[in-house]
């Protein structure tokens, strides 16, 4: 293989969403750590199921609308100021420790971002944490308007780079972004941040948020994605009163 560029995955891979926990902690003590958790697996979620249904917004909206879920299903009152202010963390996440000086050893190949995140998103955090200098494009999956694991979000690695899936190496932590860049026929390199050993680990030191808040907080809620039912109703016996109205 001729390898002629290194793209990397931005959030979770170069930089470290869990950075975001001091800000939440901050705002809202002892929910930090849950807001992160929920706000991270519902930014996801949103991301394909807006590109399932052909409603895609960009990143920036999808970051928004998952921390206002969040927010609102915990129960969490907030000033305007204050969700402004957890936002703002997203273009200043921490580079993980090791990522400078992995960039600087790869040069002189190209080196990219290929990211879910928005340009504006992307730009202000490469640049506030100096990866401008060092990255040759900062690709965002916005000109193709739809989110990674497409293929067509992937395609836009040859579009801006010039380098056919075979000469580029792409490389992120998120299990599902491994998976969708190798389906593609791009060469992947999975970083395991967390190992199968710390993983076994957290869960018999841990104090785990109990599973069953968990899961009501990402299952039992409804969804911010800018569409509402025509009725909510809590139990089935009021469905024939709608049918009957209707
Ligand atoms: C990225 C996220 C979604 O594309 O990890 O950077």
């Amino acid at each position: 293989m001729t390898l002629k560029a290194v793209v990397f995955d931005a959030y979770g891979t170069l930089y470290d969403i869990q950075s975001v926990a001091d800000v939440t902690e901050d705002a809202f003590p002892g929910y930090g750590e849950i807001i992160t958790q929920v706000w991270r697996i519902k930014q996801l979620e949103y991301s394909w199921l807006r590109s399932l249904m052909r409603r895609y917004q960009d990143f920036s909206v999808v970051t928004r609308e998952s921390l206002a879920y969040t927010l609102r299903v915990l129960g969490l009152n907030y000033e305007k100021d204050v969700f402004e202010s957890i936002i703002d963390k997203y273009l200043h996440l921490d580079l993980y420790p090791d990522a400078p000086a992995a960039l600087a050893a790869l040069k002189p190949r190209r080196l990219a971002i290929l990211s879910n995140g928005s340009p504006e998103m992307l730009n202000a955090l490469v640049r506030n944490s100096g990866l401008d200098r060092v990255l040759d494009a900062t690709i965002s999956v916005d000109a193709n308007k739809i989110f990674k694991p497409s293929p067509e979000a992937y395609t836009l690695i040859e579009q801006e780079l010039g380098t056919p899936p075979d000469q580029v190496l792409f490389i992120s932590s998120n299990p599902w972004d491994a998976c969708g860049a190798k389906a593609f026929g791009l060469n992947v390199a999975w970083i395991e941040r967390v190992t199968p050993e710390a993983m076994a680990l957290a869960c018999v030191e841990s104090d785990l948020v109990p599973p069953l808040t968990m899961f009501k907080a990402l299952r039992t809620q409804m969804d911010e994605l800018g569409l509402e039912p025509d009725y909510r109703i809590r139990s089935l016996s009021e469905l024939p009163d709608i049918v009957a109205s209707l």
